[in-house]
Formats: structure tokens, C-alpha cells, sequence
């Protein structure tokens, strides 16, 4: 096979300097093909992985007062979400709105055309005449050009815990663009992962039926698939940590032997000691008193926490200042 091709693409220059890093690396957004959002959707159902569940109890709890400060605007409105996804917890949401017969446009943003095509069909079937405009792009592109730009008053919805794959430092800065992207009385809710008891936490990237260990290794697989590479899967261990101070969940692949990974697309071997790392991903776990911060940092005054009875997870609703 040829892949001398994909040798400039953004996927193989992110493994080219992960790889080459004295800390490896890879960017977790890769773990995303289409197996991946396979073993993600079987991550979802896994009876450790807390987060999916708990979000939706709060949302199908809290849906009417969440929704009721952008009603009770009494205009028409934007309602933007990034990382729609399988949009199954947004549907919630939609539903209500519906039944409330209030004028919106659904704005959702995904890397991926294909799951915004499915996104766009299964809710034109369940909710007849619902306007809703997909938008292909990265997070930060579509927030800088603003697409959704109109006089009119907007939700943003950045819900799953996907700002947990940011640092600290890079959710503050993702935080700043959605508040310069957000006019003054904009609502923003945000689902945050809590500091918990560690052991949930690292059971929940660490479960039993080894579905976890399979979605992080994936990245290897689409190393091998996409850029010609030769990983031996089993020569690498899935090992996520929890540290408790900062609330970073962190996963790793570690490498068993001493081995040499050949990757034809870049022309490179990379070396790999007994016992060396790779950091895969990054799920943050925030506490109450980051979220004032973070809030107060980026323009916005939180306006409530939408929590679950057991308090392992807040939809934060948000006013842009
Ligand atoms: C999709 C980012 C919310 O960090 O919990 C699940 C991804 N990684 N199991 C998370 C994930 C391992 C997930 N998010």
C-alpha cells in the first residue's frame, strides 16, 4: 500500500511530533473513527461509565428549568451545541421545546459530517418542521466565524463532559471563545465531571469488560490502517491514572518491551523503551470552586448548577456579563 500521500495530513503530522516527543504523546480527538465512536457508544453503556447516565437523569429531571431563562426571553432564538454527537441527551431538551411550540434554530457542530447527517435525519423524523442547521467545522473555527451571527439570543450547549479533554489551561482558553463568540444575557450550559471518590472515577476509565483499554489502543489501530504503521497492539498496556489534586484522569499506553514501531506514511521508526509511556488522553474532573472561576474568567456569571442526587456531575447554566 501507498500512503506516502497522507504523509502531510493533520493526523500524521500530530503522530509524527507526539511521537517524537521525550514525553510521548497523541492527541485524544483521534480516537474518533468509526470504531472508535463504535466502542465510545459500548463506553456509554458500560455500567462503571457513570458520566452518560447521570447526565441524562439530570437533564430528563431539570430539562423546564434549564430551558425557562432563554424562554422566558420571549423571542426566537439560537440554540448552538458543540459536539452534538448521537444528540440522545439534546433530544431531551428538543423535546421540551417543542412542546412549548417556541420559534428556535438548532445549530449543531461536529468534526464529523457523517454523524451530522445522521443527527440532521433522525431529528427531521421526530420533530416535524424543526429548522436545524449543521455545521461542519472544528470548535474553534465555527465559534471565530460565529456562524449562527443574528440579532437573535442564544443557547450554547457544550454538554458530556467533553471539555474535560482539555487541560485547564486550554478549557480557560475554549471558555474565552465562547464568550467572545456570546453577546451580553447569552446563556452557555456546561457539563462538568466532579471530583469524586477516585476509585468511581478510575473505574470508570478502567472497566472490567476491557471495552476502555480496546478505545485507547484504537488510536494505534488507525495508526496502523491510516499511516501504514505496525504497532503490535498487544505489546502495549492501557493504564489510566487519577490524581486527586488536580482532577486529571489521565490514560496512558505502555509499552512492554523494548520495541520499533515503523510508520511507512512518515518514513520513521520510532524507539520505544521497556516501561515507556504514551499519554492518550486527558478527562479533567473539576470541583466547585474552579467552576466560579472559570466562569468569572471567561465573562459569565453562573446562574445554576444543575446537579444529580449523588453529586457526581454538573449541567452548569451560565449568563454571558
Ligand atoms: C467523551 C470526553 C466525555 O473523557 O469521559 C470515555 C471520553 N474516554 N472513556 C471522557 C472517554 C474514555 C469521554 N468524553
Amino acid at each position: 500500500m501507498e500512503f506516502i500521500l497522507n504523509k502531510e495530513s493533520e493526523f500524521a503530522l500530530d503522530v509524527q511530533s507526539g511521537l517524537s516527543a521525550i514525553n510521548k504523546y497523541l492527541p485524544s480527538k483521534y480516537f474518533y473513527d468509526h470504531r472508535g465512536d463504535m466502542l465510545f457508544q459500548q463506553i456509554m453503556q458500560l455500567p462503571e461509565y457513570y458520566l452518560t447516565r447521570t447526565e441524562f437523569s439530570i437533564l430528563n429531571h431539570h430539562h423546564s428549568s434549564i430551558l425557562n431563562p432563554v424562554l422566558d426571553l420571549n423571542q426566537s432564538f439560537n440554540l448552538v451545541e458543540m459536539g452534538a454527537g448521537d444528540g440522545l441527551k439534546t433530544k431531551i431538551l428538543i423535546e421540551y421545546l417543542h412542546s412549548q411550540k417556541v420559534d428556535y434554530t438548532y445549530y449543531p457542530i461536529d468534526i464529523s459530517g457523517n454523524v451530522l447527517n445522521h443527527l440532521k435525519e433522525s431529528l427531521e423524523n421526530k420533530f416535524e418542521g424543526i429548522q436545524i442547521q449543521p455545521i461542519e467545522n472544528i470548535y474553534r473555527k465555527a465559534l471565530k466565524e460565529k456562524i449562527w451571527d443574528n440579532d437573535r439570543p442564544t443557547l450554547l450547549l457544550f454538554l458530556g463532559a467533553n471539555i474535560g479533554n482539555f487541560v485547564l489551561d486550554e478549557a480557560k482558553e475554549i471558555l474565552g471563545i465562547i464568550g467572545q463568540a456570546l453577546s451580553k444575557g447569552d446563556y452557555a450550559l456546561i457539563g462538568f465531571d466532579l471530583k469524586k471518590d477516585p476509585e468511581l472515577i478510575l473505574g470508570a476509565y478502567d472497566d472490567s469488560q476491557g471495552v476502555t483499554r480496546d478505545f485507547n489502543l484504537n488510536v494505534l489501530n488507525r495508526i496502523n490502517k491510516e499511516l501504514g504503521g505496525d504497532f503490535d497492539l498487544s505489546k502495549f498496556k492501557h493504564w489510566p491514572v487519577y490524581n486527586p489534586v488536580n482532577g486529571e484522569c489521565r490514560s496512558y499506553l505502555v509499552s512492554l518491551i523494548d520495541q520499533e514501531v515503523h510508520v511507512e506514511a512518515l518514513g520513521e521508526t520510532f524507539q520505544f523503551k521497556k516501561a515507556e509511556a504514551i499519554h492518550t488522553e486527558v478527562s479533567k474532573k473539576y470541583d466547585t470552586d474552579e467552576l466560579c472561576v472559570l466562569a468569572k474568567e471567561s465573562g459569565f456569571e453562573i446562574i445554576n448548577d444543575f446537579l444529580d442526587d449523588h453529586e457526581f456531575f454538573t449541567d452548569s447554566l451560565w449568563k454571558k456579563m
